[in-house]
Order: C-alpha cells, then sequence, then structure tokens
C-alpha cells in the first residue's frame, strides 16, 4: 500500500520504467553524485543517477562497484557526450549491467545509443527542440529528459513551464519525458505529473542533502541563497557558443568572463581552432566546480545551482527530502 496513491498512479509509467517506487531522478551533478548520493536516492525510492563528467573508464568502474555496495536498488550513469573516451566508458557500464544510461551535453554521436542497447540498458536523452527530440525517438532513445532554464549546471534557453507546454502535449501519450528545472515543491511536481509527465528530475533540493558530500561551505552558500543569486554566465564573443551556466553568483564567475575573453583572443591569434577553445571553456568548468564542491572554494569556484536554491534551506536526509516532496504532491493532486 501506498501512502501516496494518486502520485503513484500518475508516476506509474516512469517507476515502472526506472524500476523504482517514486518516478523522481535526482539528476547527476559532477562531483556530487557520487556513490553517497546515488545510494541514498535509490534507497529513499527514487533514482539516483552517477556523474561521470572527467571520469576516466577505471575510475568509473570503481564508483559503480562502489554504489552497487551502498544499494541493492537501481540507479544509472550520466555520461558526457563530448567525453573523449565514451565508448570505453559504455563498455564499463555494459560489463556492470548498468540498467539506464543518461547521455548528456549534446547530441548522441553515431553508435552510441546503438551500444547502450546492444547490452540491454535503456537510454535517456536530453533534447532542446521538439524536431529534435522526435528524432532522438526514433532513433531508439527510450526517455527524454526536458530541462529548463530555471535548472543548475549547463542550461538551454527556454524555461520548463514553456519547454513543458509545448513537448509533454506532443510526446507524453506514446513516450517517457521526465520534466527537469526548477522543481523545489511537490506541488509543481504535482503539475508536470497533470500535463502527462512520466516524472521528474530534480538536482538542486538533493545536492546539499546529509548523504551528500559536497564540502560544508558549498552547503552553508547554498542555504544562505535566494532564487536570484543563481544567475547563467554570459557570453561575451558570439564567435565562441559557450553553453551558459547557472550558478551562484561570485568572483569565479567574473573570472570566467575574463576565461573567455583570453580564449577569444587567442582565436584572433590563431593560436587555437575553435574545438581547442570550446574544450578549454569546459576544463574552466570541471575544474571550478571541483573547487567549490570539493575544496569549498565558494567565491572563486563554481557553485552551479538552479533558481529552487532559495527553496534549500537546511541539511536534511535524502529520505526526508524525497518524503516531504511525495507528500506535497500527494495534497496537491488531492485538492485537484
Ligand atoms: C552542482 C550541479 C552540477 C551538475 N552537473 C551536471 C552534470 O555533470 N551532468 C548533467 O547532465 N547535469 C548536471 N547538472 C544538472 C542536473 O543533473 C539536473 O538536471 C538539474 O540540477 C535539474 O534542475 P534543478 O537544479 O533546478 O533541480 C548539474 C546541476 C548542479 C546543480
Amino acid at each position: 500500500m501506498t501512502l501516496y496513491p494518486k502520485t503513484a498512479e500518475l508516476m506509474a509509467r516512469g517507476a515502472a520504467f526506472l524500476g523504482t517506487e517514486h518516478a523522481v531522478l535526482c539528476g547527476a551533478m559532477s562531483w556530487v553524485s557520487e556513490r553517497h548520493l546515488v545510494a541514498a536516492i535509490s534507497n529513499a525510492g527514487g533514482f539516483g543517477v552517477i556523474a561521470c563528467g572527467a571520469m576516466t573508464p577505471e575510475l568509473l568502474d570503481n564508483e559503480i562497484t562502489a554504489t552497487a555496495a551502498l544499494t541493492d536498488k537501481p540507479f544509472g550513469v550520466n555520461l558526457i557526450t563530448m567525453h573523449p573516451a565514451l565508448f570505453d566508458l559504455i563498455a564499463v557500464c555494459a560489463r556492470h549491467r548498468v540498467g539506464h544510461v543518461v547521455l548528456a551535453g549534446g547530441i548522441p554521436p553515431k553508435g552510441s545509443v546503438e551500444a547502450i542497447k546492444a547490452f540491454g540498458a535503456k537510454v535517456i536523452v536530453f533534447a532542446p527542440t521538439l524536431a529534435l527530440a522526435k528524432k532522438l525517438f526514433r532513433s531508439g532513445a527510450d526517455a527524454l529528459v526536458i530541462e529548463g532554464s530555471e535548472a543548475g549546471g549547463h542550461i538551454g534557453p527556454v524555461s520548463t513551464s514553456v519547454l513543458a507546454q509545448e513537448f509533454l502535449p506532443e510526446l507524453a501519450a506514446d513516450h517517457l519525458v521526465f520534466v527537469a528545472g526548477g522543481i523545489g515543491r511537490g506541488v509543481s511536481i504535482a503539475s508536470y505529473l497533470e500535463m502527462g509527465a512520466s516524472g521528474v528530475q530534480l538536482g538542486t533540493r538533493f545536492a546539499c542533502a546529509t548523504e551528500s558530500i559536497a564540502h560544508p561551505a558549498f552547503k552553508a552558500a547554498f542555504f544562505r541563497a535566494n532564487a536570484r543569486d543563481a544567475v547563467a554566465s554570459v557570453q561575451v564573443d558570439p564567435r565562441l557558443p559557450v553553453i551558459p551556466v547557472r550558478a551562484l553568483r561570485n568572483k569565479g564567475q567574473e573570472e570566467f568572463t575574463a576565461k573567455q575573453i583570453e580564449v577569444a583572443k587567442l582565436l584572433d591569434e590563431g593560436a587555437v581552432d575553435m574545438a581547442a577553445a570550446q574544450l578549454q571553456i569546459e576544463h574552466f568548468w570541471a575544474g571550478a566546480l571541483r573547487r567549490a564542491v570539493i575544496e569549498g572554494d565558494v567565491e572563486r569556484g563554481s557553485v552551479m545551482a538552479g533558481q529552487s536554491v532559495g527553496m534549500v534551506s537546511k541539511e536534511e536526509p535524502v529520505a526526508v527530502i524525497m518524503d516531504e516532496l511525495m507528500r506535497e504532491c500527494e495534497a496537491a493532486l488531492t485538492r485537484a
């Protein structure tokens, strides 16, 4: 008997797909979504996802083994499509019989979806436009995450509410679609479920849970921040197609602006090509996020956070957060 029957009914398709009690994914967060947070999410009835980020195949191998030692519930692995060893990382997932692989950071390269499906795993993708979403489903994707610009980390230009109105009526009847970006309370989960979503994905709300290994200073910065403090980075040079990143306003964000000017100058001088320039930018982020999450340098590191950060005010165990979200969602659906 579930405590949340209306929620369970609307989440049934998503939960069956994930193999979980609740159709709630904790989106992969580089440095944050490692064994402890991932296992805690899955143990609380949600779906934890390991953030592979820039990990080598050996590190990913260790992380999957360590996570499996902490939970017997399903969890997934998030791979960044531009990782140079993408196919080796897929092979690691295959060896561990990972059930779900999330492909993030761009259009999946040729053969990657097939390589994942070949060992029986489900493929979850992101798509910024409806046309691309349809194409990815035709090419074998099993589920889609639509992520609005309210989210923490790398973001697109369109808000979650607009993406939901655009994508869900077209796709939700025949496909699994999870909604992400700006979800802080269960009432918002209820609204997306009623629009046809199979489930939701949250990051910011779980990033500073008790089980998260994020540095105490990183967590304190989250608890202090309001929605308006989580700002998107600006693009300095129109030639450099920098994907905006939403993070708490600090010195690190100013340094990113300076870094872009520096890289643009290297482009002008012909010292780097566009691919190398973009890689330099991505390396900057990976290093800056590590500085904030692991070392606690919240002034010069990147404190990636979504606008729902204003609804994160204290450290709580994942199970408490999950229960609150489900209770709020059920209350909203019952009122309706
Ligand atoms: C600190 C942080 C790091 C993140 N790192 C990644 C990542 O490595 N890969 C990824 O696909 N998404 C990443 N994200 C996005 C989350 O997976 C998730 O989709 C997003 O946080 C959902 O929106 P919300 O923050 O409004 O809940 C990150 C988000 C945060 C807050």
